[in-house]
C-alpha cells in the first residue's frame, strides 16, 4: 500500500475550509460499491463532505463497471454531460476509477477524448487517489495511476451508505476466465482476505447494530484457496456464526463448480446464515456452459439445487443467467426456460450477451441478431415472471422475519424490506422501523414481491 499520509495533510491545509463536495457514484457490482465506500473514506479524511446532487459537487467520482458494453456506454454518456458542469464550474474536478479504467483503450480514450476528466484511478491503485486529487489541484492537466500495488482494500475506512446493511468483501479478483467475462482482466487473480480481519470487522459491525452482512467475492467458495488450507468459505461461515448478536449472514456469489456439501451444511447448520443462495447458472444447456468454460454441467447444478430441496423444499434460490452467448442455438436456449421452470427460482438475473474485446468469446463467431437475443429475453422473463407468481405464493399465511430497509414506493405508509429468503415484502409500517427486523404475516403475493401485516403485539 502506498503511504498517502503526507498527500492528505497537504489537502487539508490546501482546502482548509472543509467545505467542499464530493459526488461518488459507483456502478456495477457489490464489490465496486464497497470500493466507492472506500473512496469516501479516503475523501472524508480529506476533509470532503457528500452530495447526492453532481450540480453542488466540487469533486466527481464515477467508479465504473466494464461487465457489458452498455454499462460502459452509460459512463461515457455521463462523462459527456459533464463537461457542461465543468464549463460552468471550472474548478470542478473529475475522476474516473473502477474497472473500466483496467483497460488500456479505455483510459487512452479517456485521456484523448475527454478533456474534463482530470485522474484516472485505477481498481489497485485507490490509495494513489490522494495523490492525483492533489496534482488536479494543482492544476496538472490529466494524471493517471492503475498500477497494480494495493493492498489498500484489505485495512481501508468506509463510509458506509447503510447504517443497517454492510457489504464485507472477503476477496478480491478471479481465477475462473468465464470465457464472457472481463472480470478476471479488470480484477486481476483472487486473494483471500485474513480470516481474522474479516471476522473482527463483522465483530465490529455487528456491534455497531449492523442488521446484514453481506460477504462478497466473484466466487466465495475458492475463498481460502490461497491461505494453504488456514480457513475454507464453508469454516468462515461456521467462525461468523458464533459472533453473538442479531443479525443476519449473506454471501455472492458462489460459483456452482465448486458448491460443496460442506457449504450446504454449513447454511444449514448456522443460524445466521440467510435462507437463500445466490447460484449464478448462465445457461441451461451443458453445451453452452462448456463453451462459457462454467466447468459444470446441468445435471451436477441440478444434483446441488436437489441436495439443498430435499432439506428444505421451501429453500430460495436466485440466479444469474446470459441469453445469446455466441451462436446459441433455440433449442439451447429452451434448456434455459425448462431449467429456471424446473428450479423454481425467486428471482433472476438475466442479461443479453455482451462481447468483451480481449475475452474468450469475443473470437466465437456470433450468428444471432440482436432482434432475437431481444425476443429470447422477454420470453425468458415472461417464464420467469409465471413462476415467480406462483412459487411466491407458498409464503401466504406465513410469518416471515424482515429487515425494515426505507419506505415503499407503491404505497403512502408502507414499508420495504426483505426476509431472510431474500424476498421483498411489503407493510404497513413507521419509519421508525427502518433498519430493524419485524415480523411480518404474509396476506398476499404478487410476482415481484408478497406483502402484508405486522405481527400483532410485536411493538
Ligand atoms: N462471479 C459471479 C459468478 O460467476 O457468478 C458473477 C459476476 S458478474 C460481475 C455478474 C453477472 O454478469 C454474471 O453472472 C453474468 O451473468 C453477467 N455477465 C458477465 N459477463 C457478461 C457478458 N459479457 N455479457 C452479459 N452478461 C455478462
Ligand atoms: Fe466472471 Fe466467471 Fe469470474 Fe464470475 S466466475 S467473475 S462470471 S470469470
Ligand atoms: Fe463490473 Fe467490475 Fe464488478 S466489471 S461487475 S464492477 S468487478
Amino acid at each position: 500500500m502506498k503511504d498517502n499520509t503526507a498527500e492528505i495533510s497537504e489537502i487539508n491545509a490546501l482546502l482548509g475550509d472543509n467545505t467542499r463536495k464530493a459526488y461518488v457514484r459507483s456502478f456495477g457490482c457489490q464489490l465496486n460499491v464497497s470500493d466507492g465506500e472506500k473512496i469516501k473514506g479516503l475523501l472524508k479524511k480529506m476533509g470532503y463532505g457528500f452530495t447526492e446532487d453532481e450540480h453542488e459537487a466540487d469533486l466527481i467520482i464515477l467508479n465504473t463497471c466494464a461487465v457489458r458494453e452498455s454499462a460502459e456506454d452509460r459512463v461515457f454518456g455521463i462523462v459527456g454531460s459533464m463537461k457542461k458542469l465543468k464549463e460552468l464550474k471550472p474548478s470542478l474536478i473529475m475522476g474516473i476509477a473502477g474497472c473500466m479504467t483496467a483497460q488500456g483503450h479505455i483510459a487512452e480514450k479517456i485521456r484523448r477524448s475527454y478533456p474534463q476528466v482530470d485522474f484516472v484511478l485505477g481498481t489497485s491503485a485507490i490509495s494513489a487517489l490522494p495523490r492525483l486529487l492533489l496534482e488536479a489541484l494543482r492544476g496538472v492537466r490529466f494524471s493517471a495511476d492503475i498500477s497494480e500495488y494495493d493492498d489498500f482494500s484489505e485495512v481501508a475506512e468506509q463510509v458506509r451508505d447503510s447504517s443497517f446493511k454492510a457489504s464485507v468483501p472477503i476477496m478480491f479478483g478471479c481465477n475462473n476466465f468465464c470465457t464472457y467475462c472481463i472480470v478476471p482482466y479488470v480484477r486481476g487473480r483472487e486473494r483471500s482476505r485474513r480470516p481474522e480481519d474479516i471476522i473482527a470487522e463483522v465483530r465490529q459491525l455487528v456491534n455497531e447494530g449492523y442488521k446484514e452482512i453481506m460477504l462478497l467475492g466473484q466466487n466465495v467458495n475458492s475463498y481460502g484457496n490461497d491461505l494453504g488450507g488456514e480457513m475454507s468459505f464453508p469454516q468462515l461461515l461456521r467462525e461468523l456464526d458464533k459472533i453473538e448478536g442479531d443479525f443476519w449472514i449473506r454471501f455472492m456469489s458462489s460459483h456452482p463448480k465448486d458448491a460443496s456439501k460442506e457449504l450446504i451444511d454449513a447454511i444449514f447448520e448456522c443460524k445466521k446464515v440467510a435462507k437463500h443462495l445466490h447460484l449464478p447458472v448462465q445457461s441451461g444447456s451443458s453445451a453452452v456452459l462448456e463453451r462459457m468454460n462454467r466447468r459444470y454441467t446441468v445435471e451436477k447444478y441440478l444434483g446441488i439445487v436437489d441436495e439443498i430441496r430435499s432439506r428444505d423444499p421451501d429453500f430460495s434460490l436466485t440466479t444469474d443467467l446470459i441469453v445469446g452467448f455466441p451462436d446459441e442455438t433455440d433449442e439451447e436456449f429452451r434448456a434455459t426456460l425448462d431449467l429456471v421452470k424446473k428450479v423454481k427460482y425467486d428471482n433472476i438475473y438475466s442479461f443479453i450477451y455482451s462481447k468483451r474485446s480481449g475475452t474468450k468469446a469475443a473470437d466465437l463467431p456470433d450468428g444471432i441478431s440482436d432482434e432475437e437475443k431481444g425476443r429470447r429475453m422477454r420470453e425468458l422473463l415472461e417464464v420467469q415472471r409465471e413462476v415467480s407468481t406462483e412459487h411466491y405464493k407458498r409464503f401466504i399465511g406465513r410469518t416471515m422475519r424482515v429487515l425494515a430497509e426505507g419506505a415503499s414506493k407503491k404505497k403512502e405508509g408502507w414499508l420495504t424490506g426483505k426476509s431472510s429468503e431474500f424476498i421483498i415484502v411489503e407493510f404497513e409500517g413507521d419509519s421508525s422501523l427502518i433498519g430493524q427486523f419485524v415480523d411480518v404475516e404474509i396476506t398476499d403475493a404478487m410476482n415481484w414481491a408478497v406483502s402484508g401485516h405486522i405481527k400483532k403485539g410485536q411493538i
